[in-house]
């Protein structure tokens, strides 16, 4: 398919006038001149966005203090310091009393079963986070305690995530594919006070039993010396406690308190046990509350939440965000970048439990007081049309998803698209992993039907919100490019010895100056905070990813250049992974490298050397396969696993990654080798790969 002639022009994509049309940055030159303003005089740029919120005690001297570098003394960053807010109150509160948006939808929510939908305005969300936000006072929770949320994707999530920022407790959402082990370890990390989470779930066709996984990580933290207070526990497939019985008629759920319709109860033959002196059930909790609750006023700099992202070696990282700076960008960002109007259907498919999730499917969308889908589903139940009929059925204008999913739906061709009109949709995004040129134009033509620009957001865990991104009308697109920094983000590329390239160039990507939302810590341990982004280049934040500009000063993210991999959109560490295998009886030594996927973008291809004794065989394979998902989750289970009886190290016995990468793809080019210790395991390896796709 060719796109539109008057769009395109040497590859490089201009905005249809309809996308032009009263657009927050209607042009190139007004994006230049925002964000000089917005580098030149930060504390007048944000300030002025500020204003917009709510501020119990808003902020009078000193905007914004930081040091970036080490050298110079201890990494700080501190926006607004001093003024107080609360941020549940500026998402709800302000919208439903203030701006008069209480009967607004702020979501349709779209459960796995295309019949299983409802919907909760913001009077209702304000209530049912005001009730739940008493259910935490009332469990004697408090400001700066730690909650651990391991939940799926249905409204009560949003409830709890809220209800905590309501009362200053710091949410710690796990994601719902994680395991019992990872469960545990987050749970331990950060010493939860509390866990909520849900009896169950469907993914597709596939039930998960959430609350065993629950109970089993709840049981390894006490093998650790370590109990939470209670466990909460949401009733979503109507499961009777004890007997497993499925109970159809029960009506407790939080949406049935509303004057929403509740939602139709998938419901299915569960078997969960109870333990009556730590679980509880979420609505024995909610029948009660009050939906009155004050909220508790926070300093800008008071800690909003800690989400685990993979580090280096092997043990995640416990990224800590504020108040204030990511009400702010998140915000921002949200309003900018999706140019949101007030009568937008937004929806982005991220789960909650990744970052995506936090700040574009909750934060910023209900900062704008927008309304969004939230889907509990996957993208091929029960159809490959699915994405396509609720963009249909709910008439959304914007639509933000990630590499893997497109390319994932672009395998079944052209036809599930075009069973639905799309003819709602204004803007794309896409978000977590470099997208090809294939997938961006398949996204482009058949999804957008070459009217739709794509917003590419580079950002991470890290740095809460959008870092370079497009905007829509202001920014010609090149397919595979993030183009150009966000207002307020200051980025260079760096040589290896720490020199800023200029103009076209390709190195390290790195940001000179904070930005509101940018993490503060690592939680508990501010020294690995300072080691991980600051150390390798004092005075710059270091993203880890690799980076060129072009000739035109297009930014291209290359991908990582440190030990991670991202595999489908999901960044993973090769020391997990590997740790994991470690665990294993028969595996003596492990390493792992990323291997092209065609779907997933990148997957995991682990070379492992057995002890004496043991032999390599499929059982085994399988066995390595489930050794990690139990470890991790089924996202880190490794594609490929071949024997190697010796690895690749140098002299001082560091594992050459770089050569093994090469040996998984069959490249026989290895590069420099003068620093192998032994190069005679070379030959065997490439005689033991593994076939692959
Ligand atoms: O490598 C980059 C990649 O995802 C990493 C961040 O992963 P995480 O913290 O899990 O957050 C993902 C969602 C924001 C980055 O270091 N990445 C993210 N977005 C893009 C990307 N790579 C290329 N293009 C993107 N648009």
């Amino acid at each position: 398919m060719i796109p539109d002639k008057t769009l395109v022009e040497k590859d490089v994509y201009h905005a249809a006038p309809e996308v032009v049309q009263g657009a927050h940055v209607p042009n190139f030159q007004k994006y230049k001149e925002l964000y000089s303003q917005s580098i030149e005089k930060p504390e007048e740029f944000w300030g002025k966005l500020a204003k917009e919120f709510y501020w119990k005690t808003p902020k009078t001297d000193k905007f914004l203090d930081y040091n970036f570098d080490h050298t110079k003394g201890k990494i700080f960053i501190r926006w607004m310091e001093g003024a107080t807010t609360n941020i549940c109150y500026n998402l709800l509160d302000r919208n439903v009393h203030e701006k008069k948006l209480g009967d607004k939808v702020a979501y349709y929510w779209e459960g796995n079963d295309p019949e299983d939908c409802m919907q909760v305005t913001y009077k209702e969300l304000l209530q049912q986070v005001c009730k739940f936000a008493n259910v935490l006072r009332a469990q004697g929770v408090k400001k700066g305690d730690r909650i651990s949320i391991y939940m799926p994707m249905i409204i009560e999530l949003v409830v709890v995530m809220l209800a905590c920022a309501r009362i200053g407790a710091i949410h710690s959402i796990v994601f719902a594919g994680f395991s019992a082990d990872s469960v545990c370890e987050r749970i331990l990390d950060s010493h939860c006070s509390l866990l909520i989470t849900t009896d169950g779930f469907y993914r597709g066709d596939k039930p998960i039993n959430l609350k065993q996984i629950a109970d089993e990580a709840l049981r390894k933290c006490r093998e650790r010396n370590f109990s939470v207070g209670k466990c909460i526990v949401v009733k979503h497939l109507g499961v009777t406690e004890a007997t497993g019985a499925t109970d159809e008629t029960c009506t407790d759920r939080a949406s049935s308190n509303t004057q929403s319709p509740p939602a139709k109860r998938s419901c299915y033959n569960l078997q969960i046990t109870w333990n009556a002196d730590v679980d509880i059930w979420w609505h024995d909790l909610m029948k009660e509350a009050s939906d009155k609750c004050e909220p508790e006023w926070c300093d800008s700099e008071d800690p909003l939440f800690i989400l685990y992202t993979s580090g280096s070696t092997g043990k995640p990282k416990g990224v800590q965000h504020t108040v204030g700076g990511y009400l702010l960008y998140t915000a921002t960002t949200f309003k900018y970048v999706f140019d949101y109007k007030p009568d937008d259907v937004y929806w982005c498919t991220a789960d909650i439990g990744w970052i995506t999730g936090h700040s574009y499917l909750a934060y910023g969308p209900l900062a704008n007081g927008a309304t969004s889908v939230m889907f509990e589903g996957i993208p091929t139940y029960p159809n490959v049309s699915r994405l396509w009929e609720i963009i249909d059925k709910y008439k959304v204008t914007t639509f933000y998803t990630a590499p893997t999913a497109i390319r994932l739906l672009m395998k079944y061709g052209e036809d599930p698209v075009k069973k639905f009109s799309r003819a709602s949709l204004k803007i794309l995004g896409t978000v977590g992993e470099p997208i090809n040129p294939e997938a961006w134009l398949w996204y482009y033509n058949v999804v957008g039907n070459r009217k739709c620009p794509i917003m590419d957001t580079f950002w991470q865990t890290e740095t809460g919100g959008h870092m370079m991104t497009p905007l829509p009308a202001a920014i010609p697109l090149k397919p595979g490019s993030a183009t150009f920094p966000f207002f307020g983000v200051l980025p260079a590329i760096l040589n290896e010895s720490g020199e800023e390239l200029e103009g076209e160039a390709e190195g390290y990507l790195v940001f000179k100056k904070p930005w509101p939302s940018i993490m503060r810590t690592i939680y508990g341990n501010h020294q690995r905070f300072e080691s991980t982004y600051f150390k390798k280049f004092p005075g710059y934040f270091v993203t880890g990813d690799g980076c060129k500009r072009d000739k035109d000063g297009y930014y291209w993210i290359t991908g990582r250049i440190d030990d991670m991999l991202n595999v489908s959109g999901h960044l993973l560490s090769t020391a997990e992974v590997e740790s994991a295998l470690i665990e294993h009886a028969a595996v003596v030594e492990a390493a792992t490298v990323s291997h092209p996927h065609p779907i997933k973008g990148e997957c995991l291809y682990c070379f492992v050397t057995l002890r004496d004794g043991h032999e390599f065989n499929e059982t085994l394979i399988a066995e390595l396969k489930d050794q990690v998902r139990e470890k991790i989750g089924p996202i880190a289970t490794p594609d490929y696993i071949q024997n190697a009886p010796g690895l690749p190290k140098t002299r001082s016995g560091k594992i050459m990654r770089r050569i093994l990468r090469q040996i998984a793809r069959n490249e026989k080019d290895l590069g420099d080798t003068s620093t192998l210790a032994d190069g005679t395991v070379i030959e065997e390896l490439f005689n033991n790969r593994c076939r692959t796709a």
